[in-house]
């Protein structure tokens, strides 16, 4: 029982003691808190010393990691008073708030950092059994309200209906089989009995019967009929039988079905509910994509406005939002830069009622978090609307902090004909900015274009430090004294120090896709508003993949979303625009697209295009796929069973579920579509459907499949259950399961629902 072997560790022990900690949100609120974990080895418990019954509760698997010392704003601030060693936070995972503590003593402070750790560390090895069975141990701790151990009958109804499992009273099978787990015929079930209990209960039909199908004595299945199953079914091909032989070692629980190399109905299922039985192909979770090409050939997770936390007009900056940013793999930031009243820089968003931040802080932060989910560069987006004096501090800030994580030269020292690969900037940060001239000889002291990066006027931003100059083409006219004057007007506007540090991202203004073919650098990139992008994708999309080829180029929101709301972010990478900004703080359908995107290769940040988007001579338009050359549409049909323990959406006792499932597909605009099974009564616990939904794809490479739950409300909008985004080429046919994630893209185990996935050429 994995809950009991940990007790003996000495800091777990300290936790179950409890202790007494300084919960803190502010400089001026610092209150004490009893803080314990409870028996199960999971749940932290904690309440004032005072009040009367008030308590709060959070699970471990609640909590993505633990930082010591002073590393959060709000300990930072109360850094005088109390010394680091006392200091840590807590940080949840999605989007829910830190929790910062500080202990009375160093051991103490000790004792909670790494115990809690070594709990996050036992919940993320654990297998999926043992995940199963500590959820159900929440449930049982949680309903059991006096602490005996025991649940009677009705106590046991009542769990089940928190627990989202609506039985009726004609429904046979619940005394049966609370009998069958009472033992000891005491009428009431104790803990292991009742895990057992549930087990019956959920025990799954549909899997059954798919085991049945392929087992010659209906009890279990011999090593030939696994592979067989896994190369009809599954279509793994000539990988099959190893296959079989691995997935018995890894899920069979029986040591005896295991010695005679075969697999029982506990195992199969053990199987189908895996990380290998999911619908997301396990080897394009790792690193599988070429990292070798030119950064314009990849998709970059890139955010918008990353230092706030809410919305653009009132919200908070924060440093928090960096970490949450670069720890999601996010791989281009944005920073909005601002003169300070004491001469140090700050960012925030201009002219509106946001905190601010210092720039230099701002700059340590990303220092120390950039490399931790990725290796691969990063971008930071500099919006600038600073003096030159200020400007100059930038710099200092950006050279001292960074040291040699900032690239400051060329790779080679040649003028680049194409840009670096991810691979070859590993461990890299890269400036996005104005700049005085290029590296072409003729561009030495020059000035090219400069115009604030998100010339959007709805946007609200101040003009930027706009030099009014002229456009890049005059490079070529040997004219340049007449631009002598000028040259000196920009230095006093941009200054020469931060333009030294741009060297593959120099922001321009774009002239046009004729004038870019002709004349532009491929260092040089352009910021475009969705609208404009999306204006271009439909008047111009064969030249937009195609300037994607060569150049970078960003997309912002329009600054009409002062709520920070998205865009959909698929209509820019139909044409393959890499740096696609979105606000990560907000969720919804457009960040579940990009967590999607970016799944795929170790979540690193970088997706490669497909080799027709790459190809600088492509003809491909998004508009009419079937003019590609290696045009293939393929028949995606999916058929949805049955799902398992649907959260329920609101706690209020006697609601019930009634869900319904929704499979959407974005990529271009033919295969945008949206298909949905009928909902199920008041069933959230094991619903089935057994409805086929059937699409056609003109362009599998784009596309992105959204899988909703949704609880059906005939008198209002559905409300939200859960969802799995992921990219078509990265589905696995057969019969899968798909992990349900929450609003805010974290695991919610064990709601799944389970499907069967064919695909098919269409001839
Ligand atoms: C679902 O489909 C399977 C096989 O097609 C069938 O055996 C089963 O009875 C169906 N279940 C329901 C609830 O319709
Ligand atoms: C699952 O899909 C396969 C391939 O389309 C089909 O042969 C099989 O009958 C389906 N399973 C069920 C239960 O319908």
């Amino acid at each position: 029982w994995a809950a009991i072997c940990i007790q003996d560790d000495l800091d777990v022990k300290v936790m179950m003691a409890g202790s007494t900690l300084r919960k803190v949100k502010s400089r001026s609120w610092k209150k004490q808190r009893h803080f314990r974990l409870l028996e199960d080895g999971m749940t932290i418990w904690y309440k004032s010393r005072w009040a009367g019954k008030g308590h709060s509760t959070f699970s471990v698997t609640e909590v993505e990691a633990v930082r010591e010392g002073h590393q959060s704003e709000v300990l930072l601030s109360i850094a005088e008073e109390f010394s680091a060693d006392l200091c840590f936070t807590l940080v949840f995972h999605g989007r829910q708030g830190n929790l910062d503590l500080v202990a009375e003593s160093p051991e103490e402070a000790q004792a909670w950092i790494q115990g809690v750790r070594k709990l996050i560390h036992r919940a993320q090895t654990m297998d999926e059994k043992e995940r199963l069975d500590q959820w159900v141990w929440d449930w049982f701790q949680k309903a059991d309200k006096n602490k005996d151990g025991k649940m009677n009958f009705k106590e046991v109804r009542k769990l089940l209906k928190m627990m989202n499992v609506e039985m009726n009273e004609e429904h046979t099978a619940l005394p049966f089989s609370f009998q069958m787990a009472d033992k000891s015929q005491s009428g009431s079930l104790e803990i292991e009995q009742f895990v057992h209990f549930y087990k019956i209960l959920t025990q799954r039909d549909e899997v059954w019967k798919v085991f049945q199908d392929y087992s010659g004595d209906g009890e279990k299945l011999m090593l030939e009929e696994l592979e067989n199953f896994l190369r009809v079914e599954q279509q793994e091909g000539e990988q099959s039988a190893q296959h079989a032989q691995e997935l018995i070692d890894s899920y069979e629980p029986s040591e005896s079905a295991k010695k005679e190399g075969a697999m029982s109905l506990d195992g199969f299922q053990m199987y189908l509910c895996s990380q290998q039985g999911s619908i997301f192909k396990p080897e394009h979770r790792d690193l599988y994509q070429d990292m070798s090409q030119p950064l314009s050939h990849y998709f970059i997770s890139s955010s918008h406005n990353t230092y706030l936390l809410e919305n653009q007009l009132r919200g908070q900056s924060s440093l928090e939002a960096y970490i949450q940013a670069l720890k999601r793999g996010c791989r281009c930031v944005e920073v909005d830069c601002w003169d300070g009243s004491d001469g140090e820089p700050v960012v925030y968003h201009g002219h509106t009622l946001t905190s601010k931040i210092v720039f230099k802080d701002v700059i340590s932060t990303i220092k120390e978090y950039a490399f931790k989910a990725s290796d691969f560069p990063v971008i930071l987006s500099l919006e600038n609307h600073c003096s030159v004096e200020q400007q100059t501090i930038m710099a200092e800030h950006l050279s001292q902090i960074l040291g040699d994580m900032l690239l400051t030269t060329l790779l080679d020292g040649q003028v680049p004909q194409q840009l670096p690969s991810p691979q070859e900037l590993k461990g890299k940060i890269l400036l996005k900015a104005k700049k005085i001239g290029g590296f072409e000889d003729c561009l030495d002291e020059t000035m090219t274009d400069e115009v604030s990066d998100e010339e959007d006027i709805a946007n609200g931003d101040a003009e930027s430090p706009t030099v009014e100059n002229p456009p890049a083409e005059i490079c070529s006219s040997n004219d340049f004294a007449f631009y002598l004057p000028l040259l000196q007007i920009s230095k006093s506007k941009l200054s020469r120090q931060l333009s030294d540090l741009v060297v593959y991202c120099k922001s321009v203004h774009f002239h046009g896709f004729d004038h870019a073919r002709l004349h532009a650098k491929c260092y040089e990139m352009s910021s475009f508003s969705e609208s404009k992008a999306k204006r271009l994708a439909k008047e111009a999309g064969t030249e937009f993949v195609q300037y994607n080829t060569r150049q970078l180029c960003r997309i912002y929101p329009s600054g009409l979303r002062t709520d920070s709301s998205n865009y959909n972010p698929q209509d820019m990478w139909n044409v393959g625009c890499q740096i696609v900004a979105l606000n990560f703080q907000t969720a919804g359908l457009e960040m579940d697209l990009n967590d999607g995107l970016f799944r795929q290769n170790h979540c690193c940040g970088y997706v490669l295009k497909h080799d027709f988007m790459r190809d600088g001579n492509t003809q491909f338009t998004p508009e009419k796929p079937e003019e590609r050359k290696d045009y293939r549409p393929l028949r995606l049909s999916i058929q949805v069973i049955s799902g398992q323990q649907l959260p329920k959406v609101n706690q209020k006792e006697g609601s019930i579920v009634d869900p319904l499932v929704r499979v959407e597909i974005y990529g271009v605009p033919q295969d945008q579509a949206k298909e949905e099974t009928s909902h199920i009564n008041n069933n959230g616990f094991n619903p089935v459907w057994n409805e086929t939904l059937n699409f056609i794809i003109h362009t599998p490479e784009l596309a992105l499949v959204r899988f909703v739950v949704e609880d059906y409300d005939k008198a209002s909008r559905n409300d939200f259950i859960g969802q799995f985004t992921l990219p078509f080429t990265c589905i696995q046919a057969g019969y899968r399961h798909i992990h349900l994630l929450s609003k805010d893209g974290t695991a919610i185990p064990p709601a799944s629902i389970f499907v069967n996935v064919s695909i098919t050429e269409l001839t």
